[in-house]
């Protein structure tokens, strides 16, 4: 499934009945054993990304369902069911991996707190003001068609299509290289297929909603606007003792997370 193209709700639907996947079934007896070993470096760069990864996962699975009521035919409800029920499957994987393989919940509470912490304002602005506050506007009035396009935009093409691409490829991109942790690399590549067809959804909503009303470019341009800065903040990796975390180079990450946005924009067809 590539971002690039678009599908409909029907084909994003079936695509999803074609990729089953289980939370559950996935092996992490490689990575159980492997654990203890690992470079104090290294556990605490995986420690940062999985609290990121259940901090950011946990917000948008929750805030979601405005979403699944403003669906506009039968076709739209079927595939986004199927979204939420992948949002939960994220979450039920990355708390399997906390209990298997960190397997010490005072660690994982502490990194919580500092993933919390080190993300900080950005981080807020995003998932706890931007996203809850989209959402509720949706709950409330889900025949409002700025609100869903707004609410898309945040969730479709800034967490998941920029910071959830881009923290993926860069951090299996570490993983793979140093052949580490092989059972969660498999579980996040699931993930990131799932994320490929609510990518996908998000570019063809916001593309079919401009085409009926180009005022809701506007609307998409004023909200990218407004999180690009925290987007940048929170795509630092966080420094370590050998530098920063999963050997990025920060602008780099900013040019991959920049071009993903844009390659998408130009389907929708709007300019930043
Ligand atoms: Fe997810
Ligand atoms: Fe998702």
């Amino acid at each position: 499934m590539s971002v690039d193209t678009l599908f409909s709700p029907q084909e994003l639907f079936l695509a999803w009945e074609r990729e089953p996947w289980s939370s559950q079934e996935i092996d992490l007896t490689a990575d159980a054993q492997a654990w203890p070993g690992l470079e104090p470096q290294e556990r605490d760069a995986v420690l940062w990304a999985l609290s990121s990864l259940i901090v950011a996962e946990e917000r948008i699975t929750t805030q979601f369902t405005g979403l699944v009521l403003a669906a506009d035919d039968e076709e739209e409800t079927s595939y986004l069911a199927s979204q939420q029920v992948d949002e939960a499957r994220h979450l039920q994987f990355y708390a399997r991996f906390q209990n298997q393989v960190v397997a010490d919940p005072a660690a994982i509470a502490s990194h919580v707190a500092r993933a919390r912490e080190h993300l900080g304002d950005p981080f807020r602005q995003i998932f706890d003001e931007a996203l809850v506050q989209a959402h509720e506007k949706l709950v409330q009035n889900p025949r409002d068609r700025a609100a869903k396009v707004e609410f898309v935009t945040i969730y479709h093409q800034v967490i998941e299509g920029t910071l959830g691409t881009t923290a993926f490829h860069f951090i299996t991109r570490y993983l793979n290289e140093h052949q580490l942790l092989p059972g969660f690399v498999t579980g996040y590549r699931s993930i990131a297929r799932d994320e490929q067809r609510h990518i996908a959804y998000g570019t063809g909503f916001l593309r079919s909603a401009v085409t009926e009303d180009p005022a809701m470019k506007d609307a998409i341009r004023k909200t990218l606007h407004q999180l690009l800065p925290p987007v940048a903040q929170a795509l630092e990796p966080p420094p370590t003792n050998e530098g920063p975390a999963f050997d990025v180079d920060p602008s780099e990450v900013r040019e991959f997370a920049l071009a993903g946005l844009n390659r998408r924009l130009k389907i929708i067809g709007v300019e930043l």
